[in-house]
């Protein structure tokens, strides 16, 4: 097979499309039942790649709006290796549970987010309560948010907003941290931004019942 033909056979195996307006059928794509990790913003894939061949007894679902970071990731994906993945061209926004069933995911990474650092373009931020609100529904209880971003500014914006909420609790104690989790992935934008100097902040939200925030809340 020569490389077009190479590349569209991992197309036809790990790209998969919302039919007909539906919501996905996660199981039957990834032909089990095993937990789901999607990933928002994959990017050229270095997450998605190395972390389904870390975990492969777990569903790893990437979603990227650009189609040319796409071909980036097919190009780290192998169909046996990285079986346990999916990709789905799309531009996510609070309206994503209407595409991913309620309390099907298990963990949601979104690894250096755009920041939108001009004020007047902080409506296009990602992380919005309409957007969590949206996270809430399809996690499963106790389901995770892990976030991370080089950008202060947006770290103290994120947290402000998980703070608000009733429904998740911060994992880290004072809201983030700046150490990597032994399995860590560092991806391209990670190492891009660690060049010019940015230290990433990790943060990680829990899914909790409301009531058990209760008195938890600071
Ligand atoms: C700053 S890059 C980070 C990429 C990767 N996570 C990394 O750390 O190298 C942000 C990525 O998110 C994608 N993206 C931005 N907004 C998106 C949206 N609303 N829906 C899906 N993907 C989005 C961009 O195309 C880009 O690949």
């Amino acid at each position: 097979m020569n490389k077009e033909e190479v590349l569209q056979q991992k197309k036809d195996f790990f790209e998969i499309k919302i039919e007909d307006d539906k919501v996905l059928n996660l199981e039957k794509i990834f032909e089990n039942k095993h937990p789901i990790y999607l990933e928002i913003g994959s990017g050229k894939g270095e997450f998605l790649s190395k972390k389904s061949v870390q975990m492969k007894e777990f569903n790893f679902l990437g979603i990227e709006l650009k189609k040319r970071r796409i071909v980036n990731i097919l190009k780290k994906l192998d169909i046996v290796d990285n079986k346990n993945v999916r990709l789905l061209r799309l531009y996510v926004d609070h309206k994503i549970n209407q595409w991913i069933k309620k309390d099907s995911i298990d963990h949601i990474y979104i690894i250096h987010p755009d920041p939108w650092p001009k004020r007047r373009h902080h409506k296009n931020r990602l992380i919005q309560q309409a957007f969590i609100d949206s996270l809430t529904k399809i996690l499963k209880a106790d389901g995770i948010v892990q976030i991370s971003t080089d950008h202060t500014e947006y770290s103290k914006w994120i947290i402000n907003n998980f703070k608000q909420r009733n429904d998740f609790i911060s994992v880290y104690e004072n809201h983030f941290t700046q150490e990597r989790e032994e399995d860590h992935i560092t991806t391209f934008f990670e190492t891009t931004k660690m060049k010019e100097g940015f230290n990433p902040i990790f943060m990680k939200f829990k899914k909790v019942n409301n009531t058990k925030k209760e008195g938890n809340c600071d």
